[in-house]
C-alpha cells in the first residue's frame, strides 16, 4: 500500500510511521528526516534547505521532490510505503500522483491525524530522540524505561531538533494550515481520506491505524 500520514507538527506522524514499519513491514519515507540528513551532510539541497527549516517554513517543491524521487526509486519501497510529512503542498500531491501513476499505483489511504494546535506546541517542545537509532521520546509522554538509556539500542546519546522551540513550532503550524491542510479536502475528493483522533494516547492511535491498514491492504 501507499499510505500518507497528514498532520501538523507534533501530530505523531513520525512516531506512528515507525510503529507501522514494525507492525506491517512497510517502509517509512520521511521528507523531514531526508532533509535533515541532507543538511547534516552539507549537500547542495541541504544548504538550500537549512535556513528555511530553521525558520519553520516549507522547503521548495523542487528540492523536496528531487530527494523523494531518488528514495522512491529504491527497491525496498516495493514492500509498501508510509509517507510521513509528504506531500505538504498541492504541487507535491500532484507530483506524487504522477510518480505513482508511472508505476501503475495510486494512494491507498491518506490518514489525517487530527489534533489540537495548542497541545502540539507542548508535544514538540518536549521531544527528543536517540542519536544512535533514531527512536523518539518525550519528556512527559514517552520516557525511556531506564532514564538516559535508549529502550531500542541501549545508546545514551540523545538529541533535540533545532526547530523544536515554541516560536518555530508556531511558524510550522502556520505553514501547515496555509499549505498542507487543503490536502485533506484533496484526498477526501479522491475517496481515500481517513480521519483519526490523534489526541488519544500513542497506543490507541497505533491500534486505530492498524485497523485502517488491515482494511486497505
Ligand atoms: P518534519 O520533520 O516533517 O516535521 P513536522 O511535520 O513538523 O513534524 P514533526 O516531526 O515535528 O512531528 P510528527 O508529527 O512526526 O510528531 P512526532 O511523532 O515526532 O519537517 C521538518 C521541516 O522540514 C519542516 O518544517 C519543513 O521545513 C521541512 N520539510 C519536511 N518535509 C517537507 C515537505 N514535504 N515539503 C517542504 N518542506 C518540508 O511526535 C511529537 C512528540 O509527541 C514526540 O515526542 C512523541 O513521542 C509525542 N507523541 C506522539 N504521539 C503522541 C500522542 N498520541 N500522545 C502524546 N504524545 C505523543
Ligand atoms: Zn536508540
Amino acid at each position: 500500500p501507499v499510505l500518507i500520514l497528514l498532520g501538523p507538527p507534533g501530530a505523531g506522524k513520525g512516531t506512528q510511521a515507525r510503529m507501522l514499519e514494525e507492525d506491517f513491514g512497510l517502509i517509512q519515507l520521511s521528507t523531514g528526516d531526508m532533509l535533515r540528513a541532507a543538511v547534516a551532510q552539507g549537500t547542495e539541497a541541504g544548504s538550500a534547505a537549512k535556513a528555511v527549516m530553521a525558520a519553520g517554513g516549507l522547503v521548495s517543491d523542487d528540492i523536496v521532490l528531487a530527494i523523494l524521487r531518488d528514495r522512491m526509486a529504491q527497491p525496498d519501497t516495493a514492500k509498501g510505503i508510509i509517507l510521513d510529512g509528504f506531500p505538504r503542498t498541492a504541487g507535491q500531491a500532484a507530483a506524487l500522483d504522477s510518480l505513482l501513476a508511472a508505476k501503475g499505483q495510486k494512494v491507498t489511504a491518506a490518514i489525517s491525524l487530527e489534533v489540537d494546535d495548542e497541545a502540539m506546541v507542548g508535544r514538540v517542545s518536549g521531544r527528543f530522540t536517540c542519536g544512535t537509532c533514531g527512536e523518539g521520546y518525550h519528556d512527559q509522554f514517552k520516557q525511556p524505561a531506564h532514564a538516559g538509556t535508549c529502550d531500542k539500542c541501549g545508546g545514551s546519546d540523545f538529541k533535540r531538533r533545532a526547530d523544536d522551540n515554541a516560536e518555530t513550532v508556531r511558524e510550522r503550524l502556520k505553514a501547515y494550515h496555509a499549505q498542507t491542510a487543503p490536502l485533506i479536502a484533496y484526498y477526501d475528493g479522491k475517496g481515500v481520506l481517513e480521519r483519526i483522533d490523534a489526541m488519544a494516547d500513542i497506543g490507541a492511535v497505533r491500534s486505530t491505524l492498524g485497523r485502517i491498514v488491515m482494511g486497505v491492504s
